[in-house]
């Protein structure tokens, strides 16, 4: 079957947090990283299905869930665990959260490699953690980040380094890391006592030829202990029905994350997003997927075009996966905040500031590419005005 990504859809009216936030009805949001695509029919005719049937009261998790999820990471990552390695809750962010509580003591430091996710920064700080960010290395010639790894050893050896969250496919940046990249991570984690947290919740959406390689793919010495969280959310654009997974193969390091998902009380799901996520993770769901990858990946490469030719003194950093492209701004000596408020005020597009991701961000802009080619155009005509 072929699908139509670039069919006009409107969101607005819909209570939609991207774009019935604009205070204004002429805004393009190319902001929060939700998608303006109807997300793949499979899902949507499993959900009619269960709201014909008017009953909604608590769900319970089936096995089929459990075997849907195995198999998909299997099948398409050649990632293998077991489904008693599978904790599901209501979201990566409050994953990463209950996985923090868990595995740390007030006052230890997480590591992340910025500018990164900026919910890490939140979920760092609400549990009493200390923020430890290793900047990626921007390098200018070949527009993408790398990881410095000599900066990145010095802090995994801090007394007080406990976990590495790590994003892989990296949001903004683009980044998917190769496998060799990720062993030199673990390598380091592993000689210096730090866990690594991974959150995969873009693994879904790599671009052109580019390949995700799972964390928990790597040798058992190096991932083991290690912990994943991943979502069909950001993939099938279904964010709003809240469910997520945590894989971690050591059953002590689970059970305590199992025990901070109950204090937290994330630990109800709701029946749409438990059948969404079974429809989502299927042939037919596979299948709507290549199709979107081939259009962010079309996408992106006309943004690309336009930028080398309307505004070459923005470069636009080579992107992996997402999609959520990375400008570099820093030409023009505004703030990335000041950019986004003159582009909001003036222009009536809206996207986000860099510095948002830390301050490795600074002077950056992030936009959301995935929508139909005909308003991303427009919203980036906007900005080349
Ligand atoms: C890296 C990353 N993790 C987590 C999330 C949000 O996850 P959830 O909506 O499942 O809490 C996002 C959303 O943009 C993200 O980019």
């Amino acid at each position: 079957m072929i699908y139509d990504f670039s069919k006009p859809t409107c969101r607005r009216g819909t209570n939609s947090y991207k774009w019935d936030s604009a205070t204004g009805d002429d805004i393009i949001p190319l902001w929060v990283a939700d998608m303006d695509f109807e997300t793949y029919p499979g899902i949507t005719e499993a959900l009619r299905r269960r709201v014909d049937h008017a009953i909604f009261g608590y769900t319970r998790v089936p096995d089929g869930y459990y075997e849907t999820v195995c198999r998909w990471f299997e099948e398409r990552h050649g990632w293998r665990f077991h489904r008693d390695d599978i904790i599901y809750t209501s979201g990566v962010v409050p994953a990463i959260s209950a996985i923090i509580k868990a595995l740390t003591l007030t006052g230890d430091q997480v590591v992340v490699m910025g500018p990164v996710y900026n919910c890490f920064f939140s979920s760092i700080r609400n549990n009493g953690c200390e923020l430890s960010s290793s900047p990626l290395i921007y390098n200018k010639a070949l527009l993408r980040y790398e990881i410095d790894f000599h900066d990145l050893e010095q802090r995994l050896s801090h007394e007080r380094a406990r976990l590495l969250l790590l994003c892989n496919p990296h949001n903004p940046g683009g980044r998917v890391w190769s496998r060799d990249e990720l062993e030199r991570v673990a390598v380091l984690c592993k000689k210096h006592g730090v866990r690594v947290v991974s959150d995969e919740i873009h693994c879904e959406l790599t671009l052109g030829d580019h390949r995700y390689t799972p964390f928990g793919t790597l040798p058992d010495d190096l991932s083991y202990g290690s912990v994943t969280c991943c979502s069909p959310s950001k993939a099938f654009n279904i964010a709003g029905l809240q469910i997520a997974n945590i894989v971690c193969r050591d059953a002590a390091v689970r059970e305590r994350i199992d025990r901070a998902i109950n204090i937290n009380e994330v630990c109800d799901v709701n029946p749409f997003g438990v059948l969404a996520l079974q429809a989502a993770y299927s042939d037919g769901g596979y299948d709507w997927l290549c199709q979107l990858r081939a259009y962010l990946t079309e996408n992106y490469r006309r943004l690309r075009n336009f930028f080398a030719r309307e505004l070459p003194h923005l470069p636009v950093m080579n992107m992996e996966g997402t999609y959520l492209a990375w400008v570099d701004c820093s030409s023009l000596g505004e703030s990335s905040e000041h950019i986004e408020e003159r582009l909001m005020r003036e222009n009536r597009v809206w996207v986000n500031a860099g510095s948002m991701y830390g301050k490795e961000g600074e002077g950056f802009i992030r936009i959301n590419m995935a929508c139909p080619w005909s308003r991303l155009e427009e919203g980036i005509k906007r900005i080349g005005k």
